[in-house]
């Protein structure tokens, strides 16, 4: 078998109704004073921001907490700025991201600027890894999907420049993570599908990707298998909550293969998309996935008809059929096809193509001549 490693630094509470208890575990670490990142309404409106600022401040460690709501959908580097700032003149020690992928994200970028003196853009544009100075971070997603919470980047956009893109670095593993799928339970349908389709694209790229393992393909069938089953079952309900439980795990599992693995063209494609649309990140992997399933069926064959297969419950042979299969899926989550329906006029393709950044050669397909150009004019109409 071939040889590999594993990182997952990050201390896990997996389960249902369970935050309250992983708050207690890790008192420990709830030192000093804490910024809890999120992106506010509908949890707030729930009650949950307050409960758990309540919750972190009978800690016995813990000074202040200071809630922080400035994030939006694709977090972007005004809202960290800002976020920065107030940690330093709060004198902040921890962080806590709250929410969807967003709030995370946000709040990880955050800790890897407060401690530091120069401004986020020099690791934004920089590519320079976060360092020592990062604070650590607790996450607590809300939604199944981005595996923020065990990843080690911090996805944002630059709204002035409309870049897209991640700081990256060892330093922004969360040192806890609370997987708590009571969360999940109030996220509308939209956002349902969107994130669980993320799953999804996070199964089929690791499983795809050349940085995979053994382990992480085994963890990609078991994440694509739930998605299949699950998904659809939560489309027609979204009161199910054993499919929201097992969504909540396959996006913690896929949140593994992320640090672990890598994604693939999709991933890397979507980040121009979301930066010009302001779209979301599942919304974009939809609309590119069936052109992308095409091309890796060029280079493997047997490991696309597996996954598809893994994703239907049904054996599924044949470029046309696992094509027409991706597609049928997306339809059923009511998700979009093309990238006309995202708003992107053919003008911006090759814009797009041009700022696509970020390592491609995890992809087989990326031997293929211009395949960034053709995959989004591949995706500009539906077939
Ligand atoms: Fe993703």
């Amino acid at each position: 078998m071939e040889p590999y490693q594993l990182n997952i630094p990050t201390k896990v509470y997996f389960g249902r109704d369970i935050w309250r208890e992983a708050v207690k575990a890790l008192e420990s670490f709830l030192k000093g004073n804490i910024m809890l990142v999120t992106t506010g309404r509908s949890l707030t409106r729930l009650g949950y921001v307050e409960e758990l600022a309540e919750t972190i401040r009978k800690c016995s460690s813990a000074e202040h907490v200071i809630i922080f709501d400035g994030v939006s959908a694709n977090p972007k580097l005004s809202e960290v700025r800002k976020g920065i700032q107030w940690g330093k003149e709060n004198g902040i020690d921890m962080i806590l991201g709250f929410g969807g992928g967003s709030a995370m994200d946000a709040a990880k970028a955050i800790a890897a600027g407060v401690g530091i003196e120069e401004d986020i853009g020099e690791l934004f544009y920089g590519g320079k890894e976060p360092g020592k100075n990062t604070l650590p971070v607790i996450a607590i997603p809300t939604t199944a999907g981005t595996g923020s919470e065990l990843s080690k980047a911090a996805i944002i956009t630059d709204e002035q420049t409309r870049k897209k893109g991640g700081i990256r670095g060892t330093a922004l593993y969360p040192k806890a993570a609370i997987v708590d799928s009571l969360f999940t339970d109030s996220v509308p349908f939209r956002v349902t599908m969107e994130t669980g389709f993320d799953v999804f694209a996070h199964g089929m790229e690791s499983y795809l990707s050349l940085a995979g393992s053994p382990y992480t393909r085994m963890q990609s069938e078991c994440g694509i298998q739930i998605v299949g089953k699950y998904l659809p079952r939560l489309a027609l309900d979204l009161e199910d909550k054993e499919a929201r439980d097992k969504l909540s795990f396959a996006s913690m599992i896929m949140g593994i293969n992320l640090g672990n693995a890598s994604t693939c063209l999709p991933h890397r494609l979507q980040y121009p998309l979301g930066a010009h649309t302001d779209t979301s990140h599942g919304a974009g992997l939809a609309v590119l996935f069936t052109a992308w399933i095409n091309w890796e069926y060029e280079y493997a064959p047997a490991m696309v008809e597996r996954g598809i297969s893994l994703l239907m419950g049904q054996e599924i042979c044949g470029k046309q059929a696992c094509r027409e299969k991706i597609r049928c899926f997306i339809e059923k989550l009511g998700l979009p096809l093309s990238l006309k329906e995202l708003g992107v006029e053919k003008e911006l393709l090759p814009v797009m193509a041009s700022e696509v950044t970020g390592n491609v050669k995890n992809d087989l397909a990326a031997q293929e001549e211009e395949i960034i150009t053709k995959l989004y004019a591949m995706s500009f109409d539906r077939e």
